[in-house]
């Protein structure tokens, strides 16, 4: 059964980064009400819209992975572990953006599906074999017949984005060597949930998985999981290595069942601990509110910092102005002179100067506060502070 617990009101998509704020319109496909369920049969959590893909992954998707040094980081350390221990002969990633993580592989044995064509060119034209197309059924029987068969199947933040979930594994099960080795990673919903960070949730984030869920659906596919690790991008993450069950002589590490166990115990399996987030979220919700009319009032300027996906819920589900935010600011160039989704608050090139007046910053990409605070050791020195939603709302400077 399948049941909602949270409400996260009307939203605009949330990469729809406008050159003009406009008013936007549910009947037209530009606002949907954001819903989130829980299935308790397979206990996975997800979002009750589904947007058309074409809408949200297209020729003018602006989020680009290169722009953090975290994740470029990340992605290395990946690579590295990747080559020592699974030795691919032909490696694939869904969803490879603009090669953040493929860049660390050889161009000979690697293959790039990536639907938005803005990002597929990049890789293209660095030399790798790009398939500029949505990961589905289709598209396995294309790489099939090309390749044969692939060792090293990899998918980060991606697998999330695709709501048809079966079709992503029969597709996967339709490429995948005997041997070879499924990796994918998401946020985790144990910390969403543990970090009531709600802002998880959006138009493209379908599902926030976790390794609970993610053993139950594969489980259908003949798919084991025989590894996990935490990884600290995008609040808190999971890095799921699954494998054919039919090969027999896997190894399950005692991570898979002290993950599960973790997260039974935390009730991620009942559906009484999703109306309990439900509840913290609207608590969350009016203290951030209350904190910003509260500086407000102080006549103090608040600017947003990182232009996130996760900043247009929030923003869109607090009401949150431009009356409160004058400006967001990032680094991404297609994201530079537009709006934030659904509402008339400028995003702004990231630059020192832009420092000169601000007294708080309301951290859009809190995820990245290490690398953020690194950066901002000038601003934190001279009296700035940062807002921050996660897990409390409250002014933070370390
Ligand atoms: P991310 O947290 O991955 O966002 P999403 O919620 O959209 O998945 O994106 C981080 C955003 O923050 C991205 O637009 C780049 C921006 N950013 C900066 O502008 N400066 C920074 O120092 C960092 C780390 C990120």
């Amino acid at each position: 059964m399948i049941r909602k617990f949270l409400d996260l009101g009307i939203q605009p998509l949330a990469n729809q980064y406008l050159n003009k704020p406009k008013n936007l319109s549910v009947k037209k496909g530009q606002l949907y009400n954001l819903n989130v369920c829980f299935n308790s049969k397979t206990k996975l959590v997800s979002i009750s819209k589904k947007i058309p893909v074409k809408k949200m992954f297209n020729n003018t998707y602006p989020y680009k992975s290169s722009m953090s040094k975290t994740m470029l980081a990340s992605f290395e350390n990946l690579s590295n572990e990747i080559k020592k221990k699974f030795k691919p002969k032909l490696f694939l990633e869904i969803g490879s953006n603009d090669g953040a993580l493929i860049k660390n592989f050889n161009i000979k044995n690697t293959v790039c599906v990536e639907p938005c064509t803005n990002l597929a060119k990049i890789t293209k034209k660095k030399g790798y074999f790009t398939y500029a197309k949505y990961w589905d059924y289709n598209l396995s029987n294309e790489i099939k017949k090309k390749f044969n068969s692939v060792d090293v199947i990899y998918a980060a933040n991606t697998l999330t984005h695709i709501a048809n979930l079966r079709e992503v594994f029969k597709s996967v099960c339709n490429i995948l060597s005997n041997n070879g080795v499924l990796i994918i990673e998401d946020p985790s919903l144990l910390e969403c949930i543990k970090k009531t960070s709600y802002d998880q949730f959006y138009n493209e984030h379908i599902y926030v998985f976790s390794a609970l869920a993610v053993k139950n659906i594969i489980n259908e596919f003949g798919l084991v999981l025989f590894d996990i690790q935490k990884i600290s991008t995008h609040g808190g993450s999971l890095r799921y290595f699954i494998k054919r069950k039919k090969n027999n002589q896997i190894k399950i590490s005692n991570k898979v069942s002290t993950q599960i166990d973790k997260e039974i115990k935390y009730g991620l399996d009942k559906f009484s601990t999703f109306v309990k987030f439900g509840e913290k979220t609207i608590n969350s919700k009016n203290r951030l509110i209350s904190l910003l009319n509260r500086l407000k009032k102080q006549n103090k300027i608040i600017v947003g910092y990182g232009a996130t996906a996760k900043a247009t819920t929030v923003l869109n589900y607090c009401g949150i102005d431009e009356k409160i935010i004058d400006f967001f600011i990032d680094t991404t160039p297609d994201k530079i002179n537009k709006y934030m989704p659904g509402k008339k608050i400028p995003i702004k090139k990231y630059n020192k100067k832009i420092y000169k007046n601000v007294d708080y910053f309301l951290l859009g990409a809190w995820n990245f506060k290490k690398e953020i605070f690194k950066k901002e050791k000038k601003f934190i020195k001279k009296g700035g502070k940062f807002i921050t939603h996660v897990p409390k709302p409250k002014i933070i400077i370390s």
